[in-house]
């Protein structure tokens, strides 16, 4: 399928279907549009008379027009308020045009959106990546095909200048988001520790990355007792995978993104029970399926910045091998844990994974984790909890979440709630109490963080979506790979 942005105007296009988005309290339609309506047998108007269509923001109508004309079909889609009118609602106006297009049976799309004035580029980007984000469906697990989209040959924007909107961008970026949905929403027995290492191999291979991959021996040698932890019960080998993309020249910073990836969550010991979701902990290594998207689309980018991309890869399974509650693990930087629950086992993992990032001397420190329940209870499953110990870092990356259109919401480092993770035995508890859970999971993630500047983001609740809305489809969302591209690119 091919995207393009072209100056043809909808008058003048010829093709399958005609998607245009027309806005709220429309009585009369009038210009272009109009002259439009005419060569379609007013159909549009006809359409607003007999009230089949509004406007209101994501309302859509498919109209049938007669086959002699230049298209054979009319999508409509509603906009909303003019005054409303944002870069979101693009990017959601053509999420909603693709969900349309994927019912129907459509070789040829055109789309008139309004994206006259100063923010023409940036419309057009975001009208492309919320046609390819919404347009892409994952099929690997289905014995037949259902993809509708799949006739989709190519899609133009209607209108842009010449020179307006870079969409090669926009198609690396979606490439990224693709991967981390497909990583996310692919079954714990198809994405294990050592696929989601042979995935960051590929990564490396096609598009020119290092990369290394320390097996448990060389995890033992670094003292990564934490992590290992976690991954002794598991029949399948942990993989401390080290993606590294480095420009040409000297890089103007030097970042690391570091994502949780446990490819099944039992609990362990502390085994999820009935009604836990433990069917659904395949997406707990959403935060490493993010961070292999980011770094595919980022190779494609060459941004003049130097990312490693870095997940301590692992299972949390029971077996006769696995954490006692109670035992006492020591992490790589020398500090020693009490486990009072094995199911608090991301953070353990995010331990080493820290420290191992801190000693690369980067200049700044991202990781992400689907890390609580407590975050979902706290922001719902829209919103990502984001804390950091730097405020222009922080600052820095909320722009780049709101160019992104992903929710973050910064949560307070509340130091004192520590306190709910002493241990009267070792240096630290993994858990402390329920209140504040998402607090406290922080407060022990910066324990593992001496100097550098560092954000936290909880991802529990957005990584997932129980059904379709703006740019995602039902299932893995891809969060938030744009806003961690964006980031990292600026
Ligand atoms: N992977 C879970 C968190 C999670 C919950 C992710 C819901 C996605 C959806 C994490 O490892 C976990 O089990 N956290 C516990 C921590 C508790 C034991 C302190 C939780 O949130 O209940
Ligand atoms: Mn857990
Ligand atoms: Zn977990």
């Amino acid at each position: 399928m091919q995207i393009k942005a072209v100056s043809t105007t909808p008058l003048n296009w010829t093709g399958d279907a005609l998607a245009l988005g027309l806005f709220e309290g429309m009585a009369e339609i009038t210009g272009e549009l109009a002259a439009l309506d005419e060569k379609l047998d007013g159909t549009i108007q006809d359409a607003i008379a007999h009230e089949e269509f509004s406007g209101k923001s994501g309302e859509t109508a498919v109209l049938r027009i007669g086959s002699k004309n230049q298209v054979r079909k009319l999508i409509l889609v509603g906009l909303g308020k003019s005054e409303e009118l944002a870069i979101d609602t693009l990017r959601a106006t053509a999420a909603a045009i693709a969900r349309t297009v994927k019912q129907q049976s459509i070789k040829t799309l055109g789309i008139s959106l309004p994206v006259a004035g100063e923010n023409a580029a940036l419309s057009t980007e975001a009208i492309a990546e919320g046609l390819l984000l919404a347009l892409h469906q994952d099929n690997r697990f289905k014995s037949e095909s259902e993809d509708k989209a799949a006739k989709l040959e190519a899609i133009e924007i209607l209108g842009i200048s010449e020179g307006d909107g870079d969409l090669a961008k926009v198609e690396a970026i979606a490439s990224g988001v693709i991967l981390a949905r497909e990583l996310v929403a692919a079954p714990p027995n198809a994405v294990t520790p050592v696929t989601l290492a042979e995935t960051a191999e590929a990564i490396a291979r096609e598009h020119g990355l290092s990369v290394q991959i320390l097996e448990q021996e060389d995890c033992e040698k670094l003292g990564m007792g934490s992590f290992l932890g976690v991954a002794r019960a598991s029949d399948i080998p942990p993989k401390f995978i080290h993606l590294t993309y480095k420009p040409e020249g000297t890089p103007r910073r030097k970042l690391a993104i570091i994502g949780k990836g446990l490819t099944f969550d039992s609990g362990g010991l502390n085994i999820k029970g009935v009604g836990s979701g433990i069917e659904t902990m395949k997406m707990d290594m959403g935060g490493a399926g993010a961070t292999l998207g980011a770094a595919k689309a980022i190779a494609q980018l060459k941004p003049d910045v130097e990312i490693h991309f870095i997940s301590a890869a692992t299972e949390n399974m029971i077996s006769g091998k696995a954490l006692h509650p109670g035992d006492i693990l020591t992490a790589s930087n020398g500090k020693t844990i009490e486990v009072n629950n094995t199911d608090a086992e991301g953070r353990l993992t995010l331990a080493d994974a820290l420290v191992y990032a801190e000693k690369l001397g980067v200049d700044a420190i991202v990781d992400l984790a689907t890390l609580t329940g407590a975050c979902v209870i706290a922001l719902g499953n829209d919103i990502a909890g984001m804390w950091s110990t730097d405020e222009s870092l922080a600052g820095e990356f909320l722009a780049a979440a709101k160019r992104s259109g992903e929710k973050f919401w910064q949560m307070p480092l509340e130091e004192s709630y520590f306190d709910g993770l002493k241990s009267p035995i070792a240096d630290m508890k993994n858990t402390g109490p329920r209140p504040g859970g998402s607090i406290t999971a922080t407060l022990f993630l910066k324990e593992f963080v001496e100097k550098t500047p560092w954000i936290h983001l909880d991802i529990a609740g957005p990584v997932w979506a129980d059904k379709a809305s703006g740019t995602s489809n039902e299932g893995a969302t891809g969060f938030p790979v744009r806003t961690l591209v964006n980031w990292a690119i600026a």
